[in-house]
């Protein structure tokens, strides 16, 4: 039986309704139409759907719909658009960070986590931090260059990730 959740998801309320077993991950993609966070495996391993939560990277095929009702939730699409990349998005385009960019939405709010706890993260533990995200393209290296860019970014200039802290 369905129930009524309400979620707050980059800065808005939505209400569904919602199975109490669907997945957040499932609620974003298949009711709300938030198809930047990606479904790419079933055994919670690949990172594609990471998102946050409360400002703390999260994979949301292993949260409930219901479990994260009361807490801010960011997507993808919260953190920049077309015309206004975040420092993070910008970072991927410039340093090559993607191929099929299946799994960059994941690394990206990964990364958003990490830079926020961690603002001069060095290459080892921008590794360990993206560990739990898998990218079947890059072989890595551009993501870490992509990373450590942003960052860069983000020391100069705190403003331009503003949206890091959405959620948060
Ligand atoms: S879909 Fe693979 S970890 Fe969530
Ligand atoms: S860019 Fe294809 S899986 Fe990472």
């Amino acid at each position: 039986m369905k129930r009524s959740v309400t979620l707050n998801i980059n800065g808005s309320e939505h209400t569904v309704q919602a199975e109490p077993r669907a997945l957040l991950v499932q609620v974003l993609r298949d009711d709300l139409d938030l198809t930047g966070t990606h479904v790419g495996c079933d055994t919670s391993q690949c990172g594609a759907c990471t998102v946050l939560i409360d400002g703390r990277a999260v994979k949301s095929c292993t949260v409930l719909a219901v479990q994260a009702e009361g807490q801010q939730i960011t997507t993808i699409e919260g953190i920049g658009s077309a015309d206004a990349l975040h420092p993070l998005q910008q970072g991927f385009w410039e340093k090559h960070g993607l191929q099929c960019g299946f799994c960059t939405p994941g690394m990206i709010m990964t990364a958003m986590d990490l830079l926020a706890a961690n603002p001069d993260p060095s290459e080892a533990e921008i590794r360990h931090a993206i560990e739990g995200n898998y990218c079947r393209c890059t072989g890595y290296q551009n993501i870490v260059a992509a990373i450590q860019v942003a960052a860069a970014t983000l020391r100069a200039n705190p403003g331009a990730g503003r949206w890091a802290r959405a959620g948060a």
